[in-house]
């Protein structure tokens, strides 16, 4: 279930400084709930991929911060996350998918960064496998798996509000958090996250 499709909202060039912006504090978030998530117990697979999944931040938020000359606010504590491994992957899973629309965006206006977008495919589809064994799993874990996405999936709408606050942005905001939306939801139906059993 890959999503290389590119979206079907197009910026104009002037939205580019603002959209790498907003990128870079998106890509500060993932990388701290990566650091969070690697202090939690998730299963050995999912640690080897962690560490590799940490590195890729890391080198996507360095490079955004040469393009934009500036780092994100640094942060006092790691983001929470969840305990249990059923409920921390629909995060994961989440925020990636999430970081996927955002990448696939920006490609539009910076092809150079496609590199970037690959990444975040893989990661995507990391984190879909692992969703899908959940599924597949014992009842209780693929039922928080499903309740997690309903809670997260009730978030969504203002998370993508925040992570599309910026002036230059304002007159495109409804349609593309209308499309990322979409895109995200269809995925999550598609995994099985948002149907009842
Ligand atoms: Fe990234
Ligand atoms: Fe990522």
């Amino acid at each position: 279930m890959s999503s290389d499709a590119a979206p079907s909202v197009r910026l104009p060039p002037e939205c580019g400084t603002a959209l790498l912006e907003r990128f870079l504090k998106a890509e500060a978030m993932a990388l701290w709930t990566i650091q969070s998530a690697r202090l939690q117990g998730v299963p050995q697979n999912v640690y080897a991929f962690l560490r590799k999944h940490e590195e890729d931040e890391q080198q996507h938020l360095a490079q955004f911060e040469t393009m934009i000359g500036r780092r994100p606010r640094n942060r006092e504590r790691l983001p929470s996350v969840p305990k249990q491994w059923s409920a921390l992957a629909v995060q994961l899973y989440g925020y990636e998918s999430l970081g996927l629309e955002f990448a696939a965006l920006l490609v539009t206006l910076r092809p150079d960064l496609a590199s970037i977008r690959d990444d975040e495919l893989v990661h995507v589809e990391f984190f879909e496998q692992e969703i899908l064994r959940i599924l597949r799993g014992e009842a209780t874990a693929a039922e928080q798996a499903r309740v997690s996405a309903r809670a997260w999936w009730r978030k969504l709408p203002r998370t993508i509000d925040r992570y599309l606050e910026a002036e230059v942005l304002d007159p495109f905001r409804p349609v593309l958090a209308g499309s990322i939306l979409s895109a995200i939801e269809q995925r999550f139906s598609a995994t099985g996250l948002l149907n009842d059993r």
